[in-house]
């Protein structure tokens, strides 16, 4: 956190009141914001320069953060947040997210993790809190992308289910007010859901205009999911290593550009409109004012015509971005093999 804006933090007066940003309402009946910060910096940004983000953000009518343990700068944020705490904003109106990394799944680390990242936030509760994968698996840190851990394994119910009941247990708690699920699919959730016995508020996918998961979406809405899409703006300026050949770009788009043409805006911002209007609470990251800023106004003014909402709808690419292929256990084949293509669970014996 810079000395500046520690000092410096006040309530923009100008900036955009958090009441006009619309809400949406969760199974639980609390109130979710529709657009949020993502906070994963990757090696491209330091945590400073995140958690400056999320205090200027604040200031300026963010309400909804999206934070993971395994983004590793959760204590500067949480200085962040305790800044803003300090300086008028209340916690009630805050939404914040975590997330239990896939190495703390075993029986008592997901209250370790729950307790660590309450911590390092300096809050005593979270609004919500993701098993950020359905599976175990983990890729120790600086790692080679192709290697696989030998303990990794395909997906299993039992682990899955042994997993949620300590999400379900913090609820009991008071530590969490909604569990939440990512990186699902619904072969999974066939498996799981009838077995919850408190069921996810949220799902946490990836959903930009050229990755659509219509399927998976429209599961989520029927089960009163409420879909959160990250890399809403199809992460255009990630790592080299984490892009392939195919991969298409959602912000190139001829559809994208014409309707920011239209608009005056930056083609980032027609892809979190699409996102706010579809009905997903998209979670776009940037540290820049003038990006994070034109990203939470998308959702309060100049909406896009149902023409080019129609046209976007059909831009889909199914350009899958976070393959996952760190998780892969040793026999499996390729990163597919992670997402039941064919509705069925690889791997997955009943
Ligand atoms: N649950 C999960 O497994 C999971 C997985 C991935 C991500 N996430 C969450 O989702 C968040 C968002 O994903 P992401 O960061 O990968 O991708 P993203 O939000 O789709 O793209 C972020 C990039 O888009 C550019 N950008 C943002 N707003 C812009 C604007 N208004 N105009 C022009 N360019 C703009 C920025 O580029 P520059 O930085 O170059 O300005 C920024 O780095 C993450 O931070 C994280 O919180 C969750």
């Amino acid at each position: 956190m810079s000395k500046n804006l520690r000092q410096a933090f006040k309530i923009n007066p100008n900036g955009i009141k958090p009441e006009t940003v619309p809400c949406k309402t969760l199974r639980t009946g609390d109130e979710i914001p529709a657009v949020g910060l993502g906070t994963f910096g990757s090696d491209r940004f330091s945590k400073e320069e995140v958690a400056d983000a999320v205090l200027g953000a604040i200031a300026n009518g963010y309400r909804h953060i999206d934070c993971a343990s395994v983004y590793m700068n959760e204590p500067e944020i949480g200085e962040a947040l305790k800044i803003a705490m300090e300086g008028g904003v209340k916690r009630e109106d805050l939404w914040i997210t975590s997330k239990v990394w896939n190495d703390m799944h075993k029986q008592g680390d997901v209250l370790l993790s729950c307790a660590q990242s309450l911590k390092d936030l300096k809050l005593d509760y979270l609004d919500l809190f993701l098993m950020h994968w359905p599976f175990p698996n983990y890729h120790a840190p600086g790692c080679d992308g192709d290697s696989r851990n030998p303990d990794s394994r395909p997906f299993s119910v039992e682990e899955f289910m042994a997993t949620w009941q300590q999400m379900e247990r913090l609820v009991d708690m008071g530590l969490v007010k909604n569990i939440g699920t990512s990186n699902m699919t619904i072969a999974k959730f066939n498996e799981v859901y009838d077995l919850m016995r408190i069921k996810p508020s949220i799902n946490e996918m990836e959903l930009h205009p050229h990755f659509q998961q219509q399927e998976l979406y429209d599961w989520c809405i029927e089960h009163d999911i409420q879909p959160i899409g990250f890399c809403p703006i199809g992460s255009p300026t990630r790592p080299d290593r984490d892009k392939t050949e195919n991969d298409t770009v959602d912000i190139e788009d001829p559809v994208i550009v014409a309707a920011a043409k239209r608009l005056g805006v930056h083609p980032a911002v027609v892809c979190v409109k699409w996102a706010v209007q579809r009905g997903q609470v998209p979670i776009p990251f940037s540290v820049r004012e003038n990006e994070y800023m034109s990203n939470l106004q998308s959702a309060i003014d100049n909406p896009l015509k149902d023409e080019e909402m129609e046209a976007i709808a059909k831009i889909d690419k199914k350009c899958r971005l976070i393959k996952g292929q760190v998780f892969l256990w040793e026999d499996a084949d390729s990163w597919e093999d992670l997402w039941d293509l064919d509705g069925k669970i690889l791997g997955y014996n009943k």
